[in-house]
C-alpha cells in the first residue's frame, strides 16, 4: 500500500472475522514496532501477544467493567468525546466481544527506561509516552498495511495490579495498552475523520494558520 493510504485509513476496527492471523505475519507486524524512536534509545516496549482463550476472557472480564464506567460518564455528558455518531454502540459491541478476537496484544513498558522531562510541571506528565506510543502507533500502520485491522485501548492499564499475575509481569514492567489484531469483518474507511491541518499547525507563533495548499 501507499504510506498516504495507509496513514489515512489505519481507524479502529471493531468488527473481526474469527480466522486466524499466521504467526509469520504477526511477527512481521509487530517488527515494525523496533524501528520507532525513543528517548536515549532505551526502547522500553514490550509486548505479550494473547491468542489463549481463557486468558482472552480474563483481560475482557477486565475491560468490561471500566468499559461499562467510561460509557456511563460519556451518557451522562460527564466525558465529552469527539467521535463520529455511532461509536459509541460500536465500541460497546467491541467491548462484549473482545474475547472472540484472534489477537490481543498486551503492551507493556519498562518505565525506569523513559525519562519524563515534564515531570515536575505541576501538570499531567504525558512525555513519558513520547517512548512508547510511536512504537504502538508503528504497529497499527504495519498491520494496516497487510489489511489487518487494530484498536488500541489503555483501560486495562486501570487494572495492572490484577492484570499483572494473570501474565506473570515483573514488578518494573508496565502495563500501557491492548492492541486488539485480526482480519476486519468490516471496509476500513475511505478516509478517518479528523481535524483540518488549518486547525492545528501553526506558523511562527500558535493561532497563525499555515498558509499551505491542501495536500
Ligand atoms: C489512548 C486511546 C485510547 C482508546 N481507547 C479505546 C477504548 O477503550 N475502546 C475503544 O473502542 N476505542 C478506543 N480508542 C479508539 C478511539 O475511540 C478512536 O481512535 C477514535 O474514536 C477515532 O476513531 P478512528 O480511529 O476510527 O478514526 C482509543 C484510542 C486511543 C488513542
Amino acid at each position: 500500500m501507499q504510506f498516504d493510504d495507509v496513514v489515512r485509513t489505519t481507524g479502529t476496527v471493531r468488527y473481526y472475522k474469527p480466522d486466524p492471523v499466521p504467526t509469520a505475519l504477526l511477527a512481521r507486524v509487530l517488527d515494525a514496532a523496533r524501528w520507532a524512536p525513543s528517548g536515549g534509545n532505551r526502547q522500553p516496549l514490550r509486548f505479550i501477544v494473547v491468542r489463549d482463550t481463557v486468558k482472552k476472557r480474563q483481560l475482557a472480564e477486565l475491560y468490561l467493567p471500566i468499559w461499562e464506567r467510561y460509557v456511563a460518564g460519556v451518557r451522562q455528558g460527564a466525558v465529552r468525546v469527539g467521535a463520529r455518531a455511532g461509536t459509541i454502540e460500536h465500541a460497546d459491541h467491541f467491548a462484549r466481544h473482545l474475547a472472540d478476537i484472534p489477537v490481543l496484544l498486551l503492551v507493556l513498558a519498562r518505565l525506569a527506561d523513559v525519562h519524563p522531562t515534564d515531570r515536575d510541571l505541576g501538570r499531567l506528565s504525558v512525555v513519558g509516552g513520547a517512548s512508547i506510543y510511536p512504537a504502538v502507533q508503528n504497529v497499527l500502520l504495519a498491520a494496516r498495511n497487510v489489511g489487518l485491522g487494530t484498536a488500541l485501548t489503555t483501560l486495562h492499564a486501570a487494572v495492572e495490579p490484577e492484570l499483572k499475575p494473570m501474565f506473570d509481569i515483573p514488578d518494573d514492567i508496565s502495563v500501557v495498552a491492548m492492541v486488539t489484531l485480526g482480519w476486519p469483518a468490516r471496509d476500513f474507511p475511505r478516509e478517518l475523520t479528523r481535524r483540518p491541518l488549518s486547525e492545528m499547525v501553526f506558523a511562527d507563533r500558535y493561532g497563525v494558520a499555515l498558509e499551505a495548499p491542501s495536500p
